[in-house]
This record gives C-alpha cells, structure tokens and sequence, in this order.
C-alpha cells in the first residue's frame, strides 16, 4: 500500500457507513421462515445438494433468541472481478465479529479461491481494516478466478479449514462464486465440517439480483463512474459536432450496466442485448438500425452522437450464440487437441470442419482477433468478452453500410467520424458511492451474523434498500433456491440464474419509451461525478434502475 493518501482517501477512511437497525442492537438474533425450492430443475439440485437442498430464507432480528457470543474465527475471499465497496463488506465482517467477541478472528485468503486451495492467508486486523475504509479496490487481500471444483481442491480446502479452526467462511463473489461457494458448503456439510459457507452478491454486472437479493455491490458505483464519462463525452460531442462515439460498457452478460448508464445520460442509441435476442435481430439489421439512426441525425444537420453497446452483446445475437455454443461444445470435448494447434489458420481449419455450415461461415467472417477470444473460456467456462472489441466491429460495418449507401447515391449528408471507446476496468475499483459503502458495509455483518447463526449454503441479502438505511432488512437466502441448470463446458451443471434485463420491467420500458426523441434530439443527461458530501438527493439517490424498479422514481 502506497505511503501517501489523497485528502479524498483521508476523508473517506472517516466515514461511518450506516446500518441497518437491527444490526445496530447488541442482540442479535436469526429467524427462519418457510423451506424452499428452486424455481426450475428441482429434482436434479434436490440430487445433487443432499445436505444443504430446500433450506428456509433467515431473517436477521432483534426479537429472536440472541446469538452465541463465544469467539469465532473466520475466512474471507474475495472472488472474480473487483466491485466498489468489497473493503466495506470485510471492513462489516470485521466490526460485527469484533463487536460480539473481540477475541474473534478473522482470517483473508489471498489472491481469491486459489489462496484457500494453497492455504495462503493473513490475519485481518485493526490497522489493516482501518486502512482500507471506504477505498475502491480488492487490494486489501487481491482477488482471483479459480474454480474450487475438483475432488482434490475440495479435499483441500476442506484440510485447510481444518488446520486453522475455521468456523466459517465468507465468500464475496458473483454468481459463479455464490455457486461455487455452495458447492463447497454442501462439500463440507456431507463430510461433517464444522466450517459453514456464506456468500456475499458482488457484481458490477447488477445480474445477481432476484425477489431477496435487490442488487449486486458495486453496481450503483461503477454505472455511475461511467455514466460521468458518457455525459462529459456527450457534451464533447455537442462541442465538436464531428464524432460518433461509440462506447461498450462492461458486463458480461446482461445489459444492466448499459440500460442503467442510458437512464442515467439519455444518448442517442444504446442497444439492450435481451431485446436483440428476444426479437432474434440479426447482426445486419443492427447495423441497419444503427446506420438509419446516424443518416436522419445528419439530414437534421447533426453528424455527431453517441452510442452505448454492451459487452455481452455478441452473445445475445441469435447466429453468433448458436456458433458461441457449438464452440463450446466442441472446446469442451477436444480442448486438448485444439491446444496443440499452435497456428491460428491450423485451428480455424480445425473448427470450420467441426462448425455446422451457417456457424462456420459466421465464425469466418469475424476478424482474426475476435475469433481467438471465442476460443478463451474463463475457469467458470465464460468466454472473456471484455476482450472482444465489439464497438469496433461495429464502427467498421457501419462505416461499410453507409459507404454503400453513399455509393448509391443516399446517406448524401452524412460525414462519420467514428470513436471507439471502452469503459469496463475504469469503474471496478472506483471510491464505493455512499450507497456502496453502506451497502456493503451491512452485507458484511449480514454475513457475520449467518456464520454466528452457524448455517451454511446461504448468500447474505440486505433489503427494502430505496428506502432510509434505519428500514433496511438483513438475512440470508439459501444459494440452492436460486440455481438452476445450465450447459458449461458442454455438461449439465448447476449454476445461479443470471438476472438479465427483464424486457417488461419499468426500466427497459421507460427506455424504450424515450429512445426514438433521445436519437433525433439531444437530450443528454450530464449527471458529473460521484459526490459524497452534499444534499442526500445528490449523494445518497439509488440507481434509476432501482427507483424505477420499486416505483420510486
Ligand atoms: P464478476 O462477474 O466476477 O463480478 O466480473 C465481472 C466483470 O467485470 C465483467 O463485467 C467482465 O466481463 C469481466 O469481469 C472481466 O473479467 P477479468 O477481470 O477477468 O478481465
């Protein structure tokens, strides 16, 4: 850690993030409701979780009996991608083990899941946390990829816990993570381990989200660390009045980033993957669209604007899917073999003969370094679309159609002077929002709570969260109630549902209601940068998407 800190850092490390009431009280109890089920593949998770299957949701009171106060040790991980506010939630884990027994330990596995499959870790203590209040950033313990999947990894780290006494563990991380952490929960259960598991919903994706779980940390940061740079672009734009820029947002998969970036700055084109797949567009008719969108703004004498794409989007358009998928299946039967293929022309001869017709022609058309990054799959079998320069792609067959049109003698006003522009990694370590560093903060001794409680297989939520942060509401939800079963690697495997971008849900409608006015006229939003000092309607708002998602909007 660096040996000087910005006055910013300095004013942030006094913050204190609030609390719900119920974790504010000295007596903390947990209470259960109803058994539950998952929403599809049932009989298969029933199988396959024995031990921790159709737990009820937990409920963190003040009217229950209180918790055990007897001193704990516990271990955090911080796994995937970074998120603002993951300091505060081990920042909450801390203060709330602390505050039940300060001979409570708690423990950081280094560099992600890797670190609890190798045994590395350090003990968090007060200097360390204090140091780390309120930053941006996974650096306090770093974060990592691994898949804690094979027998001998379980194996592993089912010893290491052993060795260090540990009487739970805390994993924050996205899906992937949340399900890998219940794999190891019910790991541990069936071989009587006294360690429980909990996870925390880490995302800036925001596609960890259900009716318990109202929103992934770091969402509400990172989308407005970018929407400042999309609105000081669009004002650029307005100046210039020469560029089209072109900008994909981070997400792997669902739109959320983009939809919520749009609300937040009105451009005048952002496409939404889950509408492109539910209308089966082709890649054709989006450049089409794309390109009628600049040929009226130029007839109106504007030969500029903006554009969000989000980085999923490939995935959602419908022939490159299917070829995404057949690459898949066929990367998970021969890996090994397409590995010796040193040659990219070895490997594209390779595919082509294994490729149905139409996804090898798809395939072929792409340029050479898109189609190296489909070849990628990240440990969870993801392919790592943050490197698929999508905007350019884009740009190129824009500049290709308007060119023909040109040629045609149409599209006669139009001059396009493309930029291309992406905003992922800018966003993930960003100074966590009030709402982040609240949020967080009480997701962290949410987390605590459930390991005192000594249940497993559970994500820790924290609830009612557009409302004052005294009517929030902790608990847990049990992590097979949200899994269901999907195709990685080419095998049947059980993962949490992604929340992609619900098409009839108030935000994408009042998108979709605003976005033909918002691509003739110029209605940017500029909504500058994060504050943290100031009137609450400035710093303490939540999402658009949230707001309009509960009515408060
Ligand atoms: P998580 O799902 O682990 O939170 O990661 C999200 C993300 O930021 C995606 O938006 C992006 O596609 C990916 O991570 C990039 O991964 P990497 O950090 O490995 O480049």
């Amino acid at each position: 850690m660096s040996s000087v800190i910005s006055a910013l850092q300095q004013a942030r490390l006094e913050y204190q993030p609030k609390l719900p009431k119920a974790l504010r009280s000295a007596n903390i109890s947990v209470e259960f409701g109803a058994n539950t089920v998952p929403a599809t593949d049932v009989e298969a998770i029933r199988v396959l979780f024995p031990h921790t299957f159709g737990q009820p949701e937990a409920k963190i009171t003040n009217s229950g009996a209180p918790l055990n106060t007897k001193p704990i040790k516990v271990g955090v991980v911080l796994s995937g991608g970074q998120a603002p506010g993951g300091h505060n939630v081990i920042a909450g884990l801390f203060d709330a083990l602390k505050s039940a027994n300060a001979d409570s330990q708690l423990y950081g596995f280094l560099k992600g899941p890797g670190g609890i499959i190798k045994g590395k870790y350090k003990e968090l203590t007060a200097s360390i946390i204090d140091a780390y209040r309120n930053t941006g950033g996974f650096d306090i313990i770093m974060s990592g990829r691994d898949k804690i999947e094979k027998a001998e990894d379980l194996a592993a780290c089912a010893a290491n816990f052993a060795i260090m006494d540990l009487d739970g563990v805390v994993v924050i991380g996205g899906d992937d993570s949340n399900t890998n952490a219940s794999v190891l929960a019910e790991y541990l259960k069936a071989k009587g381990s006294k360690t429980v598991v909990v996870g925390v919903p880490k995302t800036i994706d925001g596609d960890m989200k259900n009716e318990q779980i109202e929103a992934s940390f770091g969402f509400d940061t990172a989308a407005r660390t970018y929407s400042e740079l999309i609105g000081n672009i669009c004002r650029d734009a307005q100046s210039a009045v020469k560029y089209w820029h072109f900008i994909r947002l981070m997400g792997r998969a669902a739109s959320h980033v983009a939809l919520e970036c749009a609300l937040q700055t009105q451009p005048n084109i952002t496409l939404i993957s889950e509408e492109i797949q539910e209308k089966g567009t082709t890649l054709n008719e989006i450049v089409d669209y794309i390109a009628s969108v600049i040929i009226k703004r130029a007839d109106a004498g504007m030969n500029y604007g903006i554009l969000l794409v989000p980085e999923g989007l490939p995935e959602f358009i419908s022939d490159i899917k299917a070829m995404i998928e057949e690459l898949s299946i066929i990367l998970g039967r021969d890996e090994k073999y397409i590995d010796t293929l040193t040659d990219h022309s070895e490997r594209l001869q390779y595919l082509s003969g294994q490729l149905s017709d139409h996804s090898a022609r798809v395939y072929n058309t792409l340029p050479t370094d898109i189609q190296e990054v489909l070849l990628r799959r990240d440990s969870h079998g993801n392919v790592p679309l943050s490197q698929v320069e999508t905007e350019r792609l884009l740009i190129d067959l824009v500049s290709d159609k308007l060119n023909l049109l040109k040629e045609r003698g149409e599209a006669t006003n139009v001059k396009f002077s493309p930029l291309g522009h992406f905003f992922g990694y800018e966003g993930r370590c960003a100074f966590p929002s009030n709402f982040d560093a609240d949020y967080c903060y009480s997701l962290g001794f949410a987390a605590a709570q459930l390991v005192r409680a000594g249940i497993t297989g559970y994500t820790a939520n924290v609830q009612n969260v557009t409302k004052p942060c005294d009517e929030w509401v902790a608990g847990g939800t049990p992590v097979t109630m949200m899994l269901n079963i999907e195709i990685r690697k080419g095998k049947p495997t059980p993962v949490i549902k992604k929340a992609l971008v619900d098409l009839n849900d108030a935000p994408f409608q009042y998108f979709a209601a605003n976005r033909d006015n918002w691509a003739s006229n110029d209605e940017f939003l500029f909504p500058g940068p994060i504050q943290y000092f100031g009137p609450a309607s400035v710093c303490d708002a939540p999402t658009k998407t949230l707001a309009l998602e509960k009515g408060v909007a």
